[in-house]
């Protein structure tokens, strides 16, 4: 057989079959399935993984039986030895953790050992939340009887386990009914109540389907109503219950508890929708009074879980209409053929006038007519079976075969119409498994003896008042209880955490919402999320930040279905989808009706999304990295609750997280619906309130010992492992004539592991505040304690309305008002709308409360003041000197002073147990050149600190940007400025490994720029130096203030001076490509190269790939610093442009 004959999947090619089909093959593996229709042969393998009990024996098949007795779990025919559950505890976490791609993992073997001990000891175990909802779903993956099985990823669990009362119970049916019913849009759920053990007792819900219609026997042996529901109805009157005697009456729900006797609770009826049944033509046909409800919610099966018997877990899907044609027509129940067809003038006389078919078809024409015009969710049989198929191709191809009860799928009119009557289908048992049960009143005898007579436990109305109110007020209580919402942030400087921690604020209004760091985050657990929340910055040139990284990699190698990480780097700008694709997802994902029912199920259909994006617009890239995790989670099929929100540091940040927070609340309200049950504006408020009251705060003196541990403490605050190294010495590389200073700043490392580094990396340091500053601020605080003495900030912790403590705050360590204000917290970043409002109220002249609070709003004033003034906190109150403030309004209000990163320049190699790092002193004046002068903080502070003083950082690793392995390929580097810092580290590494291994030296050109030559041409010594030692082979500088020069970039030679060596370096030799610096410089030099290639004859839109696949390929490397250079001409000509354009935010 040649390749272009090899089967897909698990087709086999038409010479195969007598092979396969000979069953004196004993050794086949597998059985063979044909679709008569299509002459299409499949194999199916899965049934060797079936459960060992065959609806059919040797000698008979059972296959149209209703309920064969192997799929009746009934407890008085049950003994499971411990053994029987430990073989399905452990197929069922072996099932877990190979669809977690964690199949053998630590985690999977722990797991069962866990598992396996607690069924030693107890009998039973407990699954984890997020094993319920893989085992919901598989059980319904598994349901031979099931036609909507497509849909299988997408079912929304409400675990119950932990409820105690039928009350409670309600109250979640009440859930479960809001949530599926969806004003329409049904969606499929679950509730799981207690499972079956001795200790829960037994919780079964005693009706068949949560919404059903009573059925009165009359005298005279005739019923009004559903006759299927004759007995139950009768349970329900001898309890107490009071039917209306109507056609169309909802029961009430029979529910019970702890295997006590069953509690009676009405269905509110704003919870029960109902569609009346209309004919497009025949306008007598809504006179019959027909109508139908819209949530089939199947509830008295049992699911069985590796072991784990859930007797009460109802679940529903929607409809297909012909169900609901059969419970009209079928002479069991509304029995409602003959008169239609009367009224439709047929005569019913003789069956060979097909007067039967051509009435259940108008019927059911009806149903999917009535349905639709209400917008509430039905299927037809075509669509039905034809999705079905879709599927049953899937699994065969995915998992090897896919049970089926052929007698239960066909359609019950026009089943040969329908594809899936052409096609061969085993039926086989699987679990997690779905049984039916007993009616659970044969199981149950009622031990309130006079429950039996009538004088029954009756719902009056008051108390039935009292539920359905219940229901409305413990709803969101109750949701917050199960809904979890999980909030993503990944973040550089803080602001995403800051925002995160907002987002949880307004969204513990109605659910249970966490904060989880990217990083911190197992990513096949996301299938298993309800509701996901991402806020993320952008950093480097549209690059992930550092600790969104691997969940980048992650999500990405997920949405490819790669079980191990791939070799293909993530690359935000390419993963971001084109806007027109983005827009298309939400107006489909909006659209009412037509998802839910949606074929298309990715692996995250089940997961409800939304972004915030934070970045500047002064970066090409605005916010790619949140726009590439909005499209990988739209691609993966996760519903997108609202569009991305994008806050722009520039413009109107704070503003447009706000609109975007209430919004996304407001939609994950509906999505969930809550919205009636959620006060929306007393969540939306905790939007702009500030949690700060000067009561709340007292200061405690602590031991002066608890403040020694300062790299300890930070590295607890920022969550990351910290050392400290030593200044050995620094050295201004710019010359005297120079009036600025770069400064070349030698570290011992001490030789900490923690320290390890390879040419590339970058290292981050702690810095310290300008001592004059916090000089300054201490002396304008109201009670500051002394400044160096050692405190704890308690803050007063309310439990309850009578419990009042304190408790050690933990946002900050024991540690003098000095050290805070020194090494913990920013004084310098112009302070947030939020912390304006809250100085506004500490302001007690009117003048200045009235300017503050219009700062505080956040609008183009504030922006404007932000940009022109750069104000530090000093500043701020020497500019509104009436503000009266407290030391415990900055401890707990002021963000976290952040690290500085800087681009190591040296090898490891070269200067073992040393970091050297090039670093341009900032000093500007604000006010466009009138205001005070303001130095950078981390910079200053290197350039300040005396020789042997220990700085706290750590090592950043950079592996994008590294030398390559083989030392001939060709390397351009490009860094103006200090820019050139990493690439000192390559050429040292370059001469250490010259002179040790002797290594041949290959291409290796340098691009660097600066403004004149005698000022700031940076180690221009050592460059030359290491020419004469052949590691740099060429050296080209652009100098932009030379007199009686042209002002030159870096890019003007790439493009004009060297274009033909650098395309035959990295063209044709296959070389890397390097740029290092300020992110406008690395625009420019993209757009350079990219001319280079256009001019040796690529085309331009091939030119874009080029270095699209050069970045993915690891060829093409940046290392962006930001907006470094002419930031305020930069970042002003941005807002302007945002401005005049008026990009709003959303
Ligand atoms: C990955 C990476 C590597 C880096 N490597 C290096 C390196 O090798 N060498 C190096 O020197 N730097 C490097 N940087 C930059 C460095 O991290 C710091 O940003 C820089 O030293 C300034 O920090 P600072 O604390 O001194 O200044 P800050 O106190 O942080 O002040 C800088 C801020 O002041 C404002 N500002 C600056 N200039 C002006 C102006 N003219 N007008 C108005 N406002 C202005 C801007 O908001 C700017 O962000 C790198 C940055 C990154 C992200
Ligand atoms: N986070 C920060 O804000 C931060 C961080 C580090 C440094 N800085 C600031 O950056 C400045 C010093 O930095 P530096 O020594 O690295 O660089 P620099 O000396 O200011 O600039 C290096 C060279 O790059 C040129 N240049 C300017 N814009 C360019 C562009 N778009 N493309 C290519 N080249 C361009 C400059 O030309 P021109 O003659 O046109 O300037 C100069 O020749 C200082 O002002 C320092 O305060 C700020
Ligand atoms: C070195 C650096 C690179 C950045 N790169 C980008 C970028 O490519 N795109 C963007 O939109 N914003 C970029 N930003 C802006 C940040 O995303 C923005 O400051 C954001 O508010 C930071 O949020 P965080 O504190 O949560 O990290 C960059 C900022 C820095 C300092």
């Amino acid at each position: 057989m040649d390749g272009s004959q090899k089967p897909r999947n698990n087709e086999i090619l038409p010479g195969e079959r007598a092979e396969l089909r000979n069953p004196s093959s004993s050794k086949q593996r597998f059985e063979t399935l044909k679709n008569w229709e299509t002459d299409k042969v499949q194999r199916d393998t899965l049934h060797l993984k079936a459960c060992p009990v065959n609806v059919c024996d040797r000698a008979k098949c059972n296959g149209s039986v209703m309920n064969p007795s192997q799929m009746i779990s009934d407890p008085r025919n049950e003994s499971r030895s411990p053994e029987d559950i430990v073989q399905l505890a452990t197929d069922f976490i072996d099932q877990y953790y190979e669809s977690a791609k964690r199949f053998k993992s630590e985690a999977h073997l722990n797991r069962l050992h866990e598992v396996k001990q607690s069924i030693k000891g107890q009998g039973t175990f407990t699954l984890t939340e997020h094993e319920l909802i893989f085992g919901a779903k598989t059980a319904w993956r598994n349901a031979p009887r099931c036609i909507g099985r497509i849909q299988w990823n997408k079912l929304q669990v409400f675990d119950c386990r932990h409820i105690t009362s039928t009350a409670e119970m309600f109250e979640a049916i009440c859930t479960h009914l809001k949530y599926a019913t969806n004003k329409g849009n049904i969606r499929s759920c679950i509730t799981f109540f207690p499972p079956r053990n001795e200790a829960n007792g037994e919780f079964r819900v005693w009706n068949p389907q949560l919404i059903r219609y009573a059925g009165y026997r009359q005298l005279d042996g005739s019923v009004i109503g559903d006759p299927v529901n004759v007995e139950f109805t009768q349970i329900c009157e001898r309890l107490g219950w009071v039917g209306k005697g109507g056609r169309f009456d909802v029961l009430p729900l029979l529910l019970q508890a702890n295997s006590k006797d069953p509690d009676m609770y009405e269905v509110p009826t704003n919870l029960v929708l109902e569609v009346d049944i209309k004919h497009p033509k025949f306008d007598w046909l809504e006179k019959m009074g027909l109508k139908w409800y819209a949530v089939p919610a199947v509830s008295n099966m049992l699911i069985d879980i590796g072991g784990i018997q859930f007797p009460a877990c109802p679940f529903n899907g929607w409809f297909m209409g012909t169900e609901i044609g059969r419970d009209l027509c079928d002479t069991t129940r509304y029995n409602i053929l003959e008169p239609l067809a009367k009224q439709m003038g047929l005569h019913t006389k003789n069956n060979s006038s097909l007067w039967k078919d051509k009435a259940v078809l108008e019927l059911n024409i009806s149903i999917l007519h009535s349905f639709q015009s209400n917008n509430v969710t039905i299927m037809d049989h075509h669509a039905a079976t034809e999705s079905f198929m879709k599927h049953f191709s899937n699994e065969l191809r995915l998992r090897g075969g896919c049970p089926g009860d052929w007698v239960w799928l066909v359609p019950p009119v026009s089943g040969s119409t329908t594809p899936i009557f052409h096609q061969e289908i085993f039926n086989y048992i699987l679990n997690p498994t779905c049984y039916y049960q007993p009616d659970a009143w044969k199981l149950h005898t009622l031990k309130n003896r006079d429950q039996k007579v009538g004088k029954t436990k009756k719902i009056h109305f008051k108390e039935l008042a009292r539920f359905v109110l219940l229901a409305s007020t413990m709803m969101t209580k109750a949701m917050a209880k199960r809904v979890k919402a999980t909030i993503f942030y990944a973040t550089e400087t803080g602001k995403s955490l800051t925002y995160a921690k907002i987002l949880r604020e307004i969204f513990n209004h109605a659910f249970d919402a966490k904060i989880v760091a990217m990083d911190e985050y197992d990513i096949w657990l996301l299938e298993y999320e309800s509701l996901v929340l991402v806020v993320t910055s952008t950093f480097g040139n549209g690059d992930p930040p550092e600790n969104g990284e691997t969940f980048a990699q992650a999500l990405q190698d997920m949405g490819n279905g790669d079980n191990e990480s791939s070799s293909k780097k993530f690359d935000s700008v390419n993963t971001v989808a084109p806007l027109q694709k983005r827009v298309s997802f939400h107006a489909k994902n909006t659209t009412a009706n037509q998802d839910n029912t949606s074929e298309e199920q990715g692996i995250l259909a089940n997961v409800k999304f939304s972004v915030f994006g934070l970045g500047s617009r002064a970066y090409p890239n605005f916010c790619a990295f949140g726009h590439a995790i909005d499209t990988m989670l739209g691609d993966m099929k996760a519903e997108r609750l609202l569009e991305i929100g994008e806050g722009d540091e520039l413009s109107g940040q704070e503003d447009s997280f706000r609109h975007w927070a209430q919004n996304v609340f407001s939609a994950a309200c509906d999505s969930f619906c809550l919205k009636e049950d959620v006060n929306i504006e007393i969540a939306n408020a905790s939007l702009s309130n500030t949690t700060y009251h000067p009561s709340n705060y007292r200061f405690k003196s602590v031991d002066i010992a608890a403040e020694e541990n300062i790299t300890g403490d930070l590295g607890k605050m920022h969550k990351k492992h910290l050392s400290s190294c030593r200044l050995i010495e620094r050295i201004n590389l710019q010359s005297a004539e120079s009036k600025r200073s770069t400064i070349l700043v030698k570290l011992d490392t001490n030789d900490s592991p923690l320290l390890d580094f390879e040419p590339g990396d970058h290292l981050g340091i702690y810095p310290c505040n300008q001592p004059e500053l916090v000089d300054g601020l201490i002396s304008k605080l109201e009670d500051a304690p002394a400044k160096d003495d050692v405190i704890q900030m308690e803050t007063l912790k309310r439990k309850n309305t009578h419990l009042e403590n304190w408790e050690a705050d933990v946002r900050l360590p024991p540690c003098s008002l000095r050290t805070a204000l020194t090494r913990f917290l920013d004084i310098t970043t112009p302070p947030t709308p939020q912390i304006l409002s809250l100085l506004a109220e500490c302001a007690q002249d009117e003048n200045e409360k009235t300017k503050l609070k219009v700062l505080s709003e956040g609008s183009f004033a504030y922006e404007d003041w932000k940009f022109q003034s750069f104000p530090n906190f000093l500043e701020i109150l020497e500019e509104f000197p009436s503000i009266k403030l407290s030391s415990s309004l900055l401890l707990s209000q002021l963000p976290f002073l952040q690290c500085r990163y800087y681009s190591i320049s040296s090898s490891p190699n070269y200067h073992p147990g040393q970091i050297h790092c090039t670093v341009s002193v900032v000093s500007y004046t604000t006010k466009g050149g009138s205001g005070p002068v303001h130095h950078g903080v981390c910079s200053s502070y290197l350039n300040r600190i005396p020789a042997g003083e220990k700085i706290s950082c750590f090592i950043r690793h950079a592996s994008g940007f590294r030398l390559p392995k083989d030392p001939s390929t060709p390397c351009l580097l490009i860094g103006p400025g200090t820019g050139i810092a990493p690439f000192r580290s390559f050429w040292q590494q370059r001469i250490y490994e010259t002179s040790s291994e002797a290594k041949v030296n290959g291409t290796m050109a340098l691009l660097f720029g600066c403004r004149h030559p005698l000022h700031d041409h940076l180690y221009k010594k050592e460059v030359e130096e290491a020419k004469k030692l052949g590691v740099i082979s060429h050296s080209y500088t652009a100098f932009s203030r030379s007199p009686h020069t042209p002002k030159t970039y870096v890019q003007h030679i790439l493009e004009n001076e060297i274009s033909d060596f650098v395309f035959d370096s990295i063209h044709n030799r296959n070389g890397h490509f390097y740029v290092c610096g300020d992110v406008t410089m690395a625009a420019d030099v993209n757009r350079a190269f990219k001319s280079v290639l256009v001019k040796n004859g690529m085309m331009k839109e091939d030119s874009d790939n080029y270095i699209r696949k050069m970045k993915s390929d690891n060829r093409y490397h940046e290392d962006i610093f930001g907006v470094t250079l002419r930031t305020s001409e930069v970042t002003d000509s941005v807002r302007k442009h945002v401005r005049k354009n008026s990009i709003k935010p959303l």
